[in-house]
């Protein structure tokens, strides 16, 4: 009978060694511990075991109902947690996805990133300076006089006597050549300011690229040609141009771009993009430099304008309000 019960535990070791799934283990149940299994049928013999033996096969019996019964719970437990964590994780494979919402960059961005790549192209280096600048740097350094309609409250926003709100980028041409001698090549992004009644045309608020290039040798040819080539890469190679002679107090002489401007089914018109010359000597020397040793051209575009006519936005406003159903679009 001992020898019996040993040889059962062997064969149920053996038994559970090969259980892989759940099918496997119930068979082992029913083999063993079933109430026709193996180890009832051991205790259904030991009524025959002889007086003496009794004791011994007693507790042999007790343990290998135990230690069997103990193996199979454990290994239940064992398949059913590893069948739970494969099968049937936490997470809810089947729901849709959870989009993560990207930003994007604001279309006034994406214009002034796309005008600053053709121009780096072309060897210009990117400098910025602040909104809040000195009347000095906006009007007296660029050869405004002191009577200049500019400078009339209506138009520019004044923080004090001194200071006020940038009404165009050329201030930085002002700060840039007090701080590097020439040769210069420079692009000055930024905002700017105006103190104008708000329309569909035109905001208190806008955006300028600020060109100025200064060397020994600089003619009015280059900064056409610069320019032209500019637009044509902005706008596409069909593109209708135009320069009209005009006036800036910080450059002589001075002109206009324009551009032909057909909207679909309406009349065409000149477009007004920027405006452009040679830096004023007198602007020269308010920076220290040698107008008989240098020259330069300068040109300053708004962005709003050109970008609208690129993607056919009719109204100025949209592009200040923030309202993501037309943001998305770009
Ligand atoms: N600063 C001028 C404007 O805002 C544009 C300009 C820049 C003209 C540089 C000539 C040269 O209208």
């Amino acid at each position: 009978m001992l020898s019996k019960i040993s040889e059962t535990r062997k064969s149920f070791d053996e038994d559970l060694s090969k259980v892989s799934n759940l099918k496997s283990l119930e068979e082992l149940r029913i083999k063993y511990l079933s109430r026709k299994g193996i180890v009832p049928q051991l205790f259904e013999g030991f009524q025959d075991v002889s007086r003496e033996e009794k004791k011994n096969v007693g507790q042999a019996l007790n343990e290998l109902k135990i230690f069997t019964q103990n193996q199979y719970d454990l290994f239940k437990e064992k398949l059913e947690n590893s069948l739970k964590s494969s099968e049937e994780p936490d997470i809810d494979i089947s729901l849709p996805g959870r989009k993560i919402e990207l930003g994007s960059k604001h279309l006034i961005t994406q214009t002034l990133d796309e005008i600053k790549e053709v121009f780096k192209g072309l060897g210009f280096s990117v400098y910025e300076g602040p909104e809040l600048e000195s009347d000095y740097n906006n009007f007296g350094a660029l050869n405004f006089p002191d009577d200049h309609p500019a400078r009339d409250m209506q138009d520019t926003f004044f923080i004090n006597k001194n200071f006020l709100l940038r009404t165009h980028t050329s201030p930085v041409q002002i700060r840039l050549m007090q701080q590097k001698k020439p040769p210069i090549r420079a692009l000055m992004p930024g905002k700017v300011f105006r103190n104008e009644a708000i329309s569909a045309k035109s905001y208190c608020l806008f955006h300028q690229i600020e060109g100025l290039v200064v060397d020994t040798d600089i003619t009015f040819a280059e900064l056409k040609g610069t320019l032209v080539g500019f637009i044509k890469q902005f706008f596409g190679k069909d593109v209708v141009y135009r320069f009209r002679a005009s006036f800036f107090p910080f450059t002589e002489p001075s002109a206009e771009m324009d551009i032909w401007w057909q909207p679909k089914g309406k009349a065409g018109r000149w477009l007004e993009i920027l405006g452009c010359g040679m830096v004023d000597p007198n602007v020269l020397i308010n920076v220290g430099i040698d107008p008989e040793k240098y020259i330069g051209y300068a040109f300053g575009m708004g962005i709003e304008r050109p970008a609208m006519r690129k993607y056919g936005i009719d109204d100025i406003r949209i592009l200040f309000d923030s309202d993501i159903r037309f943001l998305r679009q770009f």
